[in-house]
């Protein structure tokens, strides 16, 4: 770049920069159609209420006082004829239209999902696609039109409905019995349309419909573009899809825009990158520029050395600079755009182990595990769910909320489930200012879809939209093609049900998943890695000289090694506590188990009467019977007894607490073991209604204490294969980048909170490698508990070690306690432990004493009105020890009164009626 250059495009941009705030000329004229304005009606006319853009029917007819709360009682069957109802919005006289632009132009966001769209009354287009941007050249219609303000009306038809006549035309192909998984409405396969939608196991079905993102009209003059999405990709030159990059290599930027309308002759495209602050650190004319009629790419180094990297919360800092990107003609910028960024690499390494990680212990086979700027690290997180049927309410303080929680929580990354919707801007946004990865996939799972050329080419055009959408934000971690496709729907389902069509179905599922799914991500982006399936055994080979590089392995294994990631339910509540039953493997992507919402959410969706085990309305709420948390026979099983409605929630809670500790202890202690297990993410973050689901966080935002603790950088815990086995082992794991050093005490009590006299080393010294795990204990229990009731024994071991956080120079001290009871928790012969909480109004902390005995799940209980999050809860007292607890008030409509509301309880408290 010559210095006079330079010059010259900063002076234009900051022209540009203002032009593009106001003043007209070659600024496109753009009316967002979004607010109030528009009318909601049935095809019948039947109904007809005003309504809002971006718009569902539901929440249009719910404010308009047509329907109740969609989410009370029984309203998930009730309200199912307006998804079998066509519905049309329509816009009031669109105001503020040029008569002398060269084109006009709609532009739609998301359209969910089978729309008849008419402008002035003329027929526009037809549109199947909830994932897709569409645009539509009307300049003619709006030429013959003779209203001054014509009306835009979108038609949505029936999605229940028009995939049933799809899926019921002559001749049209059908699968096996037993491999779609269907839920309340059938054929969803058919469809780009959000799959929870249509029901799910932890969701109701109410299938939406409505202009779900913004609309515009956008007029143009005769050599004008609109840009209607961008890329911007950042990697290390020299970096591949999939495989580490050398990280003394320069930045490459590359920058492209996807526009409509006719680009001159003779454009510049220069880019500018600013500081958070907004101070311009470089700027200069891109490179390798190529042009066509739908697009201007551009390419240019960034030095490394001109930025800092940005990195997950809890490794480092969250630095962001924004890049503008502007087309300029004779030096005056006519298409811009601003994205906010992060320089990072983040790689899902899941090449073949090697030599020298053999010779570390490493057992063979494949790695999978995720490297950010080029260091292994252990990812803590769980799976993201659509947080709400009715995407159109949730809004930023909804996702900051969630996200608040996450950080709270102490996890680094989100599995963004699919068959949901691929997530906001706002979301990856949000995502890159509090460091949470973001694991995303495409939109499909647990079925097997149509592969004819017309379904390709829709799920093609969606993909790469979406992907180009989103590939700037630091955040966004993995492109994965859908949830549970190999292992689950081809190696079980198609395996059992047409086990002699295996190869068939294999090759559908490649034509899709591998032939369009992985160049939508390799052609547009070099910065993220894709693998067709979550949960899957990773690649046999991977050559980016193929046409398609990857050659899934499938069932492809060598007994003794270890390949991809693993997933582990499993409702025997016999079982749950098994450790030896749990999956050895690299990476654990979903776990879990059910429980109740509090009382407090379900008087938010139920009636009181129905506040009863054997209520229809809370039954009905359970859409994953019979081995969901109203199996009551689990919890007998299980442990934990049940005194009313109240305790009952409580016990599937601390059951489903427990069962997630049990697990996240064996998957970190992996870390040091030979299957160098570097990750997991339990099922499922959040809530998507009231009801029973493996959710730790409820609708509102309240908590179930799920993961917290356990989730904490350095952990001290016991392993026992299952509760028969004599050994007893008790490990500290760390997952911070250096050694940590301190020490570990554990002593024996019974349930009264009296010492045992049972050798355990009272005091050991630990040292605990980066990323690694150090056994401190081993015991034969028949040897060390002879002579001892083991129903009326509790170990309780802390660890106390100093050490820093990655990138970080300050010593810091890392606390965590642990416990361990020999036997059934529904064998042990609890005390009240007499347990005492108050407020201190100064400290705003509460204490907790237990003044009778051991505590365990020790549970600080807050009223409704109020979403509050405790920084320690669950956690396990001795006799005559106190916890001071601060929290954090995330929404109050109590004055502060929630307060005197707070109780504690704990097993004991729960198990005597
Ligand atoms: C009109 O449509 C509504 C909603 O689909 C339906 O409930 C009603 O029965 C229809 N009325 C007539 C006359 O078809
Ligand atoms: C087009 O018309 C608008 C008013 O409708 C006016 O503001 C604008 O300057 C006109 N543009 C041109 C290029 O004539
Ligand atoms: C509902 O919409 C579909 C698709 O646009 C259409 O085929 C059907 O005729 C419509 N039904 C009614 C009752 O208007
Ligand atoms: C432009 O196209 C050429 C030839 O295909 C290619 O080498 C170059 O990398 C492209 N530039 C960008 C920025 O993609
Ligand atoms: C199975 O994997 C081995 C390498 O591990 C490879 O040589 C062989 O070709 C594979 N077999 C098939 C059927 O893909
Ligand atoms: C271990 O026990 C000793 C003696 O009771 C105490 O001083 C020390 O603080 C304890 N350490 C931890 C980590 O609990
Ligand atoms: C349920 O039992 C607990 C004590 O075990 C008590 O505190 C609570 O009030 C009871 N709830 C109801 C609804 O009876």
């Amino acid at each position: 770049m010559h210095a006079n250059r330079r010059n010259t495009a900063r002076a234009v941009l900051s022209t540009a920069l203002i032009a593009s705030q106001a003043v007209p000329g070659f600024a496109n004229h753009v009316i967002d159609l979004s607010g109030d304005g528009w009318t909601l009606s049935s095809t019948n006319s039947s109904i007809s209420v005003p309504a809002k853009l971006p718009g569902q029917a539901h929440l249009d007819l719910y404010a308009a006082q047509v329907i109740g709360d969609p989410y009370y009682g029984l309203n998930d069957f009730n309200l199912r004829w307006i998804a079998w109802s066509n519905w049309t919005y329509t816009s009031d006289p669109i105001q503020g239209l040029q008569g002398n632009a060269s084109s006009t132009w709609l532009r739609f966001d998301g359209l969910d999902t089978f729309t008849s769209i008419s402008f002035c009354n003329e027929h526009v287009a037809a549109t199947n696609n909830q994932f897709r941007q569409y645009w539509f050249d009307v300049s003619d219609i709006l030429q013959a039109c003779t209203d001054q303000h014509p009306v835009l009306s979108i038609e949505f038809g029936s999605a229940p409905n028009i995939i049933n006549a799809i899926a019921t035309k002559p001749d049209q192909r059908t699968w096996p019995d037993g491999i779609q998984i269907p839920f309340e409405f059938d054929n969803r396969q058919w469809v780009r349309k959000e799959g929870s939608d249509f029901g799910w196991d932890w969701g109701p079905a109410f299938a939406p419909a409505g202009p779900w993102k913004p609309v515009y009209v956008v007029q143009l003059e005769q050599q004008d573009v609109h840009v209607r999405n961008s890329v911007v990709d950042i990697y290390r030159k020299g970096q591949l899809n999939n495989l580490p990059p050398d990280q003394t290599q320069p930045w490459v930027l590359n920058a492209s825009m996807d526009f409509f309308g006719t680009l001159p002759e003779g454009v510049s495209f220069v880019y500018t990158l600013l500081d958070a602050e907004r101070n311009e650190l470089a700027q200069g004319e891109l490179e390798n520029v190529n042009t066509t009629n739908v697009s201007i790419t551009g390419s240019t180094i960034i030095p490394s050395d001109m930025v800092e990297l940005w990195w997950p919360v809890g490794l480092g800092k969250q630095s962001l600079y924004h890049i503008i990107v502007d087309v300029l003609k004779e030096s005056v910028s006519f298409a811009s755009i601003e994205k906010r960024v992060g320089f990072r690499t983040i790689i899902v390494n899941s090449g073949p182990i090697r030599t020298d990680q053999l010779a570390r212990g490493i057992a063979p086979g494949d790695n999978w595990h995720f490297e950010v700027n080029g260091h292994e690290f252990y990812a803590k997180g769980s799976n993201f769910i659509p947080p709400d049927t009715f995407w159109t309410r949730v809004d930023k303080d909804r996702i900051s909320q969630l996200f608040d929680s996450v950080v709270d929580g102490r996890q680094n990354m989100l599995r963004v489930w699919s068959t949901g919707a691929y997530s906001p801007d706002f979301m990856y946004d949000l995502a890159d200012e509090y460091g949470i990865l973001l694991w995303s996939e495409f939109e499909f799972g647990d079925a097997m879809y149509p592969v004819d050329p017309d379904f390709l080419n829709n799920v093609r055009e969606e993909a790469v939209y979406q992907v180009r959408r989103v590939n700037h934000h630091p955040s966004l971690a993995f492109w994965a093609g859908g949830n549970e496709m190999e292992n689950l729907i081809l190696f079980n389902y198609v395996a059992k049900s047409a086990p002699n069509k295996l190869d068939f179905y294999i090759g559908e599922y490649e034509a899709l998943f591998l032939n369009v799914l992985t160049p939508a991500v390799f052609e547009n982006s070099k910065s993220i890695s894709y693998q067709p399936s979550s949960t899957s055994n990773g690649y046999l080979k991977l050559d980016h000289s193929r046409a398609v590089p990857i050659v899934p392995r499938y069932m492809n294994l060598t007994e003794g090694s270890i390949y991809g990631e693993t997933d582990y339910y499993n409702y025997d509540s016999t079982q749950s506590f098994n450790v030896s039953g749990y999956p050895v493997g690299r990476f654990s992507n979903e776990f879990g188990f059910h429980s109740m919402p509090s009382i407090q959410s379900w008087r938010q969706a139920v009636h009181p009467n129905d506040l009863h085990f054997n209520s229809s309305v809370i039954m009905l709420r359970d859409h994953h019977p019979p081995s969901g948390s109203l199996n009551t026979s689990n919890f007998d099983k299980a442990a934990i007894g049940q005194a009313n409605f109240t305790s009952w929630i409580y016990a599937t809670q601390i059951f489903q607490a427990d069962f997630y500790k049990s697990q996240i202890q064996h998957y970190r202690r992996g870390s040091g073991m030979p299957e160098r297990q570097l990750g997991c993410l339990y099922w499922q973050l959040e809530d998507q209604w009231q009801a029973p689901t493996w959710a730790g966080i409820e609708y509102d935002g309240r908590w179930k204490y799920t993961a917290k603790d356990i989730y904490k950088n350095v952990i001290i815990a016991p392993h026992q294969n299952d509760s028969t086995d004599d050994q007893l082992e008790v490990y500290v794991t760390s997952d911070l980048w250096s050694s940590t050093t301190g020490r570990v005490n554990m002593t024996w009590y019974d349930w009264s909170g009296i010492p045992q006299n049972i050798p355990t080393a009272t005091s050991i010294d630990v040292t605990v490698d980066p990323l690694n795990t150090s056994r401190v204990y081993q015991t034969s229990l028949d040897s060390s508990l002879s002579g001892h009731d083991r129903n009326n024994l509790v170990l309780i071991m802390d660890v106390t070690t100093e050490g820093k956080l990655p990138n970080d120079e300050t010593a810091q001290t890392f606390n965590h306690r642990n416990w361990y009871h020999p036997t059934p928790l529904k064998d042990a012969r609890l005390v009240d432990p007499g347990l005492k909480v108050t407020h201190n109004d100064e400290t705003k902390k509460f204490t907790v004493e237990a003044t009778t005995g051991v505590a365990v799940w020790t549970w600080l209980d807050y009223p409704e009105g109020v979403v509050a999050t405790f920084d320690d809860n669950a956690f396990v007292l001795r006799k005559g020890e106190t916890r001071e607890v601060g929290y954090r008030v995330k929404k109050d409509t109590t004055s502060g009164n929630w307060i005197e509301g707070v109780k504690v309880g704990s097993l004991w408290d729960n198990t005597t009626p």
